[in-house]
């Protein structure tokens, strides 16, 4: 049996730029475009785990987050408070729950039309 440690992964300080800052742009190249398949980076991002015991709702998660999140998106438009700056993003400085729990902000939901 192959086990493997996905937090270890995701926070190698010796492959990844800033491994505990959120940056989704580590995986777009220069021209702003996602990075191949095959790049390395994207071979380390084991959001729903590798091999045989991988998640099997990947795409299922997939196709729901991607329709959630743009039905949001193309509704409304997201501000935040300037007077209150955003928590750290930093997992490290998390709540300890079942899972790691990040603080709360408020974000304005105004409606496009
Ligand atoms: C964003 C959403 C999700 C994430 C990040 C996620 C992530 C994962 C991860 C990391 C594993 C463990 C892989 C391993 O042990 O190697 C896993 C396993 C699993 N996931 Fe998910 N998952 C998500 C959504 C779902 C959904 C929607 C379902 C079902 C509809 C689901 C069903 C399962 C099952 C049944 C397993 C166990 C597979 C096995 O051991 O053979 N997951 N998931």
């Amino acid at each position: 049996m192959v086990t493997y440690n996905i937090w270890r992964v995701h926070h190698d300080e010796s492959f990844w730029e800033n491994p505990f800052t959120f940056d989704p742009t580590r995986f777009l190249d220069e021209h702003g475009k996602l990075l191949p398949p095959e790049d390395e980076k994207r071979h380390r991002l084991l959001t729903f785990g590798i091999g045989k015991r991988s998640c099997i709702g990947e795409n299922l998660a997939r196709a729901r987050i991607f329709l959630g999140l743009t039905s949001i998106l193309q509704n409304f438009d997201l501000t935040r408070d300037p007077s209150e700056p955003f928590p750290s993003s930093d997992p490290r400085t998390y709540e300890i729950t079942f899972f790691l729990k990040p603080p709360s902000y408020k974000l304005q939901f105004t409606p496009r039309h």
